[in-house]
């Protein structure tokens, strides 16, 4: 889709048309006409875009600009600008397998070796956690597991605060399919059409909705709370990973919101993974910032995380043998089968209280969750690999990595060229309280609030997903009635960026 070959004259036309909608549309929000704005918006069936685009003519407004009355939220008069506009969101009533029943079976059916059931209680922020070395807040803290987003997002989005049950008003579309626990079911099934079965279903069952005619799925949005990877699988060699759900061509119209996206490939925004940290209040958030702010530090580094058994690819042995070189100047917490601390959420935290910097090197993927952990403890991540953080969360992180960051190139462990020691020892104490003070000043963005108690808190995590949401379905919609090549689609046909290019030209960076 997408043609840009648009007829001069037509064009034109269309210009007059949106220009002369606009015109209307002006004089009666300026009358206060909201009543008669929507019948017009509701009527106009045949939006002027050229006969040429694939886009038939949409039945519904592509414009929910306006609310009406009824659906204004509590305490909004008529006649009172609208704080909500351009920001209504509609949740998808979608059949409860696709979300509820899938975790209902979390006893039985979910990752074998793991409770689900404790990952998704407590609305996905799973059991209170136990403050094992005193050094948690008395509310807010919770163990929980890095997977559990879906849930947590759902919840969330429940309390938004510009809902509208009336889909043709809105400006995006929350389908609350949970992509991520239905796939973890799967991931070690060896059939492949069991592991496919309920994302071809999804993809089905939700582009013959009516709402999905208006955009082509392209104001739907969905969080799939694993990474990227899971969802991917190109061939149907049943040896090769998950499930191909990313693949189809109905989610490829979504908006996928996920814990790691293709970093050479921004198709989907990458959110930050949950932490620990979960508060009600914004002096919860800005207690906690007073009390790292003021730790005493008296570990240069530290790592949290287990070896890799693949020592080629893998530099986590280096990074481990380097710390324990170290000796008192490092902290190690080997996360190896046999230790259950790094399920502790105390214990983690307290290795990033006491260090200056925490290495984040890559794993089994790109990313980690501990990288949003570190930052929760006020401590300066150390990154190897640009895909680990610089490549995925743009929105959330400072655009200059330096300032909150430090950058060694993966193959300089690899080799043995570097010293992590030496590089983090060279920077002045001036350097650090800098970058320790932007890293303690990103926490309100990169946790998930607690929405059961009124959302008196700054922007967090997920304002900043909706937004970013809301900014991609707004240029998207502008560019359909413009008749242009839709910018997400061209993203996508980008001639992709090999991994191995990816990383050499962050490598030039430093
Ligand atoms: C899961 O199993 C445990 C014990 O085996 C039980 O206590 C718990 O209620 C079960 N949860 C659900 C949701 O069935
Ligand atoms: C949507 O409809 C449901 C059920 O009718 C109602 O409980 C809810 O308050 C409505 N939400 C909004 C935002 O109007
Ligand atoms: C895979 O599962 C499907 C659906 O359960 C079944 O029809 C098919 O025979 C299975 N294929 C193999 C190779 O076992
Ligand atoms: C995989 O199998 C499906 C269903 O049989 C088929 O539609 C698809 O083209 C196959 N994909 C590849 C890459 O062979
Ligand atoms: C996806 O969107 C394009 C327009 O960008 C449309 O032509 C295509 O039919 C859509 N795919 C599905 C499965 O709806
Ligand atoms: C696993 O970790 C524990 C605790 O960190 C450590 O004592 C033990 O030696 C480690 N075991 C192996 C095999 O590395
Ligand atoms: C990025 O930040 C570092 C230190 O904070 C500074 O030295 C450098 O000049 C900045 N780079 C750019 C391109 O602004
Ligand atoms: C919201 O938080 C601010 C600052 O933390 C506080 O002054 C205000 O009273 C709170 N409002 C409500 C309704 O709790
Ligand atoms: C959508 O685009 C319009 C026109 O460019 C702009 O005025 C509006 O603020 C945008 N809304 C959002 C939510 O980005």
């Amino acid at each position: 889709m997408g043609k840009s070959t648009v007829g001069g004259k037509s064009r034109n036309k269309e210009l007059l048309y949106v220009f002369m909608t606009w015109l209307v549309f002006c004089t009666l929000m300026l009358s206060g006409h909201y009543s008669s704005l929507i019948e017009l918006t509701m009527s106009s069936t045949s939006f002027p875009i050229s006969g040429k685009s694939t886009f038939s003519l949409p039945t519904k407004s592509l414009f929910p600009i306006r609310n009406t009355k009824e659906n204004l939220p509590d305490g909004k008069k008529d006649g009172v600008l609208d704080s909500c506009s351009g920001r209504y969101i509609y949740i998808h009533d979608l059949p409860s397998r696709f979300n509820v029943d899938i975790i209902k079976n979390c006893n039985s059916s979910l990752i074998k070796w793991f409770d689900m059931c404790k990952c998704v209680m407590n609305g996905g922020f799973g059991p209170p956690a136990t403050n094992s070395r005193d050094i948690l807040q008395e509310h807010g803290w919770y163990a929980t597991d890095q997977f559990s987003l879906e849930v947590i997002f759902h919840n969330r989005m429940k309390k938004y605060q510009c809902l509208t049950n009336e889909s043709s008003l809105a400006s995006a579309i929350y389908v609350p399919f949970y992509a991520g626990h239905d796939v973890s079911r799967y991931l070690w099934e060896s059939n492949i059409s069991v592991r496919d079965a309920a994302g071809v279903d999804f993809a089905d069952w939700i582009s013959k909705q009516p709402e999905w005619k208006t955009m082509w799925g392209k104001d739907h949005f969905f969080v799939a709370g694993r990474i990227i990877w899971d969802f991917r699988r190109e061939t149907n060699k049943s040896s090769d990973w998950g499930n191909n759900l990313m693949l189809l061509s109905e989610v490829k119209n979504m908006t996928v919101l996920t814990i790691e996206s293709i970093p050479w490939s921004p198709t989907d925004i990458a959110i930050p993974y949950p932490t620990y940290f979960h508060p009600t209040s914004q002096e919860e958030v800005e207690a906690w910032q007073k009390k790292i702010t003021q730790q005493k530090r008296p570990y240069l580094y530290s790592f949290v995380g287990a070896p890799r058994p693949n020592t080629q690819r893998s530099i986590r042995g280096r990074i481990i043998e380097q710390c324990l070189d170290s000796r008192e100047k490092c902290k190690l917490l080997n996360c190896n089968i046999s230790s259950n601390d790094c399920y502790d959420p105390g214990r983690v935290m307290e290795m990033f209280l006491n260090s200056r910097f925490c290495l984040q090197p890559t794993g089994d993927s790109y990313t980690r969750r501990s990288t949003f952990d570190s930052i929760l403890g006020g401590c300066i991540p150390v990154f190897f690999n640009p895909g680990g953080a610089y490549g995925q969360y743009v929105s959330y992180l400072p655009k200059n990595h330096s300032d909150y960051s430090v950058f060694i190139p993966e193959s300089d462990i690899r080799e043995g060229k570097t010293s992590i020691e030496e590089v983090l020892r060279k920077k002045s104490e001036q350097e650090v309280v800098k970058m320790q003070k932007e890293v303690i000043k990103l926490i309100p963005k990169v946790i998930y609030v607690d929405p059961s108690s009124g959302l008196n808190t700054s922007e967090d995590a997920f304002d900043i997903a909706i937004k970013k949401v809301l900014e991609r379905v707004n240029t998207t919609r502008r560019e359909i009635v413009n008749g242009r090549t839709l910018t997400i689609d061209k993203l996508r046909k980008k001639p992709q960026q090999s991994r191995q290019q990816y990383d050499e030209d962050y490598r030039l960076l430093e």
